[in-house]
């Protein structure tokens, strides 16, 4: 495939397979570690209740500017911008300058509880969790996360402390589907689709090299939550050992 579907976003040393036509299964790199089992609808009502519309705003790593994408995106769509989503954020991060230090908080919201019983399983040093609402009509081009730890100055002495610069995958980000899929919600990950999931099913992938992008041509609402954070022992073990069959009562 044309890598120029990346947009500007494929620079020309990252890793990345992408291959139109070979067998959908070789990349291996998306794991489903367990499936979570419990009623979080009044946590999804009320993530819903508070989201903000957001647009595309990433930035390409190549271009060393903040709104490289968008350009690819006014390029591609012939739009100003699009909308990629609604979120709502379940944890804040406050930046100290002096010390150079993130300090990361849970947003307190008893509604949010459930949400947290799934985050503390995997056992994480959480960056930061979202929900993720995306609507009718709402895409999230195809990209590589692989910008995150090149436009966040502010999480890099946090990351290289945790061994990031040599395993980038020691930060990773996982998706917990919180509803059961349905045909119009779209993932792409590399050259595979993901579908047929149920509710609860959590995923990971290999960020740095699988380009991916999302979108809902559904008339109902597709809701995930969004987990980035640094691994411990434990989340490496169900990386290692993924398993859509465990199923863990939240
Ligand atoms: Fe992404």
């Amino acid at each position: 495939m044309d890598t120029k579907a990346l947009g500007r976003l494929s620079r020309t040393d990252i890793q990345h397979r992408f291959d139109s036509f070979s067998n959908l299964k070789e990349y291996g790199n998306i794991y489903v570690p367990c499936r979570f089992e419990g009623d979080w609808s009044a946590g999804m009502e009320e993530a819903f209740r508070l989201s903000k519309k957001t647009f595309i705003t990433g930035g390409a790593p190549d271009l060393g500017q903040k709104d490289g994408e968008r350009n690819d995106v006014t390029e591609a769509s012939g739009e100003e911008k699009i909308s990629n989503l609604y979120h709502t954020p379940l944890t804040t991060a406050d930046y100290d300058k002096q010390t150079d230090t993130v300090h990361i908080a849970r947003i307190d919201n008893p509604l949010y509880d459930v949400f947290w019983r799934m985050i503390d399983y995997l056992e994480m040093n959480i960056d930061m969790v979202r929900i993720h609402i995306q609507r009718l009509g709402q895409c999230s081009p195809m990209h590589l996360d692989d910008h995150l730890r090149r436009h966040a100055p502010k999480w890099r002495r946090r990351w290289a402390e945790n061994g990031l610069e040599e395993n980038p995958l020691k930060l990773r980000r996982f998706l917990i589907m919180l509803q059961d899929w349905e045909p119009g919600h779209a993932w792409h990950f590399g050259n595979d689709e993901f579908a047929n999931y149920k509710a609860g099913t959590a995923m990971t992938f290999d960020w740095p090299n699988v380009p991916h992008g999302t979108a809902n041509f559904s008339f109902n609402n597709r809701y995930t939550m969004q987990i980035t954070g640094i691994i411990s022992e434990k989340t490496q073990w169900l990386i290692d050992n993924p398993d859509p069959n465990r199923v863990i009562e939240v």
